[in-house]
């Protein structure tokens, strides 16, 4: 009786922090006045930018299964604390050089059925923490040889589902912890 009643006031408590509807996105806060997580994933209708009314202090932003169709600094250069972002399937086919230079903490990346036709320097720009990388499906032809230049942590890569035709050697010999390649 006793742990039953214990048991609800923990429930109680933790409702009213989660489930929160902000916008259309699930909110999920951490600590006092930061926002941990939000999940803005098949929104109806679909978002085709980045939605601005998100709290900077995000962690971990699921935006996959909208309609984004690009990326740019401007849009995401808030979000210092994003660790985990989350595009896969969108219809992304530009992104800005250095859209992501303002996410020094971002590890893992995952943008995979989107429409890129190209991987450079610009796009990885300033990601130093990055560690994972999902770029799977989509039309890839060509990976410019210094496209990993400043994500130094990189462990994981899949660019399968693309078109890449060849690699230049020296792309990956900076990537010293790189220990998966699709
Ligand atoms: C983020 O959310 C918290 C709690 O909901 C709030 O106190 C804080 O003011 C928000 N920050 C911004 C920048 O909106
Ligand atoms: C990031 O998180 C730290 C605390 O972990 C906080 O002091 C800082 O204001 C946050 N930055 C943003 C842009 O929310
Ligand atoms: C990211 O999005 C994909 C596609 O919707 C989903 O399958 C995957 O579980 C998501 N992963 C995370 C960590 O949000
Ligand atoms: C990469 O693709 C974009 C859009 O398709 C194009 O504007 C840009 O010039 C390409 N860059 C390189 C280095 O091929």
């Amino acid at each position: 009786m006793v742990t039953s009643a214990l048991f609800w006031s923990v429930a109680i408590v933790y409702l009213t922090h989660i489930g929160r509807v902000s916008g259309d996105c699930w909110l999920i806060e951490g600590e006092k006045g930061f926002v941990w997580l939000a999940i803005c994933s098949q929104n109806q209708p679909p978002y085709e930018a980045i939605p601005q009314h998100i709290n900077s202090t995000i962690v971990d932003l699921r935006l996959n299964e909208n309609k984004i169709k690009s990326i740019h600094y401007s849009a995401l250069s808030r979000f210092a604390n994003l660790t985990y972002l989350n595009l896969t399937k969108n219809e992304i086919s530009y992104i800005e050089d250095g859209a992501f230079s303002a996410q020094f903490n971002l590890q893992v990346l995952q943008m995979g059925f989107n429409k890129l036709r190209n991987l450079t320097e610009g796009i990885l720009r300033g990601l130093g923490k990055l560690q994972y990388l999902y770029l799977q499906a989509n039309l890839i032809e060509t990976v410019t040889p210094n496209a990993f230049w400043e994500c130094p942590n990189i462990e994981n890569i899949d660019l399968s589902m693309n078109r890449i035709q060849q690699l230049d050697g020296s792309t990956f010999t900076s990537l010293t912890k790189l220990t998966t390649f699709y």
